[in-house]
């Protein structure tokens, strides 16, 4: 068999779908439509399963006992590092560094990063498509070193204006973190790009992969990104894990973010040292279900494989652009070119409060609001949107429900 046909085999959204049970639930009466991926996507039974079997046979401490039990545990977490490592292309599972998820990573990022390396004047550059979880841990620690913020503007369709980025790129420019795949927007950065303008003069990149690498297949060797964060609920496995990659020699360079147990060689009260990577930066016990939990969801997505995942999730999301951008009254936000799986969109004289009740009523999520990303918001002069989030598991009959509810909606107000 070829290996087109193989891959278009592993691609049966029926038996796909079985492995949701989540999908089969009912709200209102009414089977769900999940349409709110980009908030939290759904787990498979495989998830679910791994992590059930560690608490049932294996849970343990990590790094800790001679024991059997914690030696396995230690054992699986270990894995799943690798597996991390592997699905995004880093060359060394020392360069994953498990955190609580792509806040957590950032704000290690920045509160490591900051101490040793950002002066009075020093800036950092991020763009106005942020999630706060990109400008927040910045601007703290910006405030705390009197650096200064730097913010690369959007255009109106939602795209990064590179002209203004390049521009903005200085002397000064310590950091740029930007993010991959726009959570409110859906635009996809030209983060290559991005990362070899910055790298000409020598400044390190950040990409927030959170809204990324559960869509698109990513490398970061590929990309050569010095440091990428993403989170383990977005990619179909549990929330309270996520990932820092980072290349190991700004890892060795950068100090501990926090102190506690695993991440120390040898403490007296005089002095401590630090453990090696990846542990110096992880105190304290970690989320070992949860990785492990990252780990079954890793090996379930790359049987399906994330070239598969990005083309039937390009026709899904071509087809949910279409459809709802043909209803009266309805704009879409975000319309740049390279999208990815959002669509969010304003309909004149509905709020979006409304529009996400009245969808409720009808068993389909989605999420309304400013998606924790206030600044697109204001950018766009709107209070909010609704946002349509799509994952692999999501059909064309469910988006069509959809489109028949928002109908409905307008009808209602309007
Ligand atoms: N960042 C998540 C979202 O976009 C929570 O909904």
């Amino acid at each position: 068999m070829n290996a087109l046909k193989e891959s278009m085999q592993a691609f049966d959204i029926n038996s796909i779908r079985k492995d949701f049970p989540i999908l089969n639930e009912t709200v209102h009466g009414k089977t769900l439509v999940y349409l709110d991926n980009a908030a939290t996507t759904q787990k498979p039974e495989q998830v679910i399963e791994a992590m059930n079997a560690y608490y049932r046979h294996t849970n343990s401490n990590i790094h800790r006992g001679v024991h059997l039990l914690s030696e396995k545990a230690t054992q699986q977490y270990e894995e799943a590092r690798k597996k991390v490592a592997r699905f995004i292309g880093a060359p060394k599972t020392q360069e994953i560094i498990f955190t609580r998820g792509t806040t957590d990573a950032i704000n290690l990022l920045a509160a490591s990063f900051g101490k040793k390396h950002i002066q009075a004047g020093d800036e950092i550059l991020i763009s106005a498509m942020e999630h706060h979880s990109n400008i927040v841990p910045w601007q703290m620690m910006c405030e705390e070193r009197k650096a200064v913020l730097k913010v690369v503007p959007i255009d109106d369709d939602g795209s990064l204006n590179m002209e203004a980025f390049e521009q903005l790129l200085s002397e000064k420019t310590k950091l740029v973190a930007i993010v991959h795949v726009s959570n409110s927007l859906g635009t996809i950065n030209p983060v290559k790009d991005i990362i070899q303008k910055a790298h000409a003069k020598n400044i390190p990149v950040l990409l927030d992969g959170a809204q990324a690498v559960q869509h698109l297949p990513v490398n970061v060797q590929e990309l050569d990104c010095d440091f990428y964060a993403f989170s383990g609920h977005k990619l179909f496995g549990p929330t309270g894990v996520g990932v820092l990659y980072g290349k190991e020699s700004w890892l060795k360079d950068l100090p501990p973010y926090q102190g506690g147990g695993d991440m120390i060689l040898n403490v007296t009260f005089e002095k401590t040292t630090y453990n090696e990577l990846p542990y110096k930066f992880e105190a304290g016990t970690p989320a070992i279900a949860e990785v492990i939990g990252l780990g079954a969801a890793i090996d379930y997505i790359s049987g399906i494989g994330m070239k598969q995942i990005e083309t039937r999730e390009s026709e899904l999301l071509a087809y949910a652009m279409k459809r709802i951008a043909a209803i009266p009254r309805v704009t879409i936000i975000g319309t740049a070119a390279h999208k990815s799986s959002v669509v969010s969109f304003v309909v004149d004289g509905v709020h979006p409060h409304d529009m996400g009740t009245i969808l409720d009523r009808e068993g389909i999520a989605i999420r309304t609001g400013h998606h924790c990303t206030q600044p697109v918001m204001k950018r766009f002069g709107i209070p909010a949107t609704s946002r349509v989030s799509l994952a692999f598991y999501n059909t064309e009959e469910e988006l069509d429900t959809c489109v028949k509810a928002i109908e409905k909606a307008i009808q209602l107000f309007v």
